[in-house]
């Protein structure tokens, strides 16, 4: 089935930061601007038809030129690490695309950043 976008600054999504809009492309209304610290998250809880491996596209815009990771944790456990290299300016959107196992029903898909340049910028998660 094609992906349901899950936007990060509709709840119950969270954002350890503000919800901005002053960098356009974003979709919906705004995007995820966490602090800059480590552990400074995004969350969006999202579900799913079924229990398996899921595909997760993640919409963020990162305007430096340096990466930007995050530890993926799928309900509290990690699953996977993403880079959130810079996408050029902080108005160029890009989609990193992951993979990781999901329970059926809800779950929380939280990016939870590793040092203290803290998280790209996160417009959605496409689920
Ligand atoms: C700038 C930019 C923000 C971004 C921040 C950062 O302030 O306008 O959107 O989140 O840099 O470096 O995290
Ligand atoms: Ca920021």
């Amino acid at each position: 089935a094609a992906p349901t976008r899950y936007e990060a600054e509709t709840a119950p999504a969270t954002c350890a930061g503000t919800i901005d809009s002053n960098h356009t492309g974003f979709s919906g209304s705004g995007f995820c601007n966490a602090d800059n610290a480590i552990g400074a998250a995004a969350q969006f809880t999202v579900t799913a038809s079924a229990a398996g491996t899921a595909t997760l596209g993640i919409r963020y815009a990162n305007g430096t030129t340096t990466a930007r990771p995050a530890d993926v944790l799928v309900n509290g456990t990690r699953a996977t690490g993403a880079s959130f290299d810079g996408t050029g300016a902080w108005t160029t959107w890009t989609t990193l695309t992951l993979t990781a196992p999901v329970n059926a029903g809800t779950n929380t898909i939280r990016l939870n950043p590793t040092t203290a340049s803290g998280l790209a910028n996160v417009d959605a998660l496409d689920f």
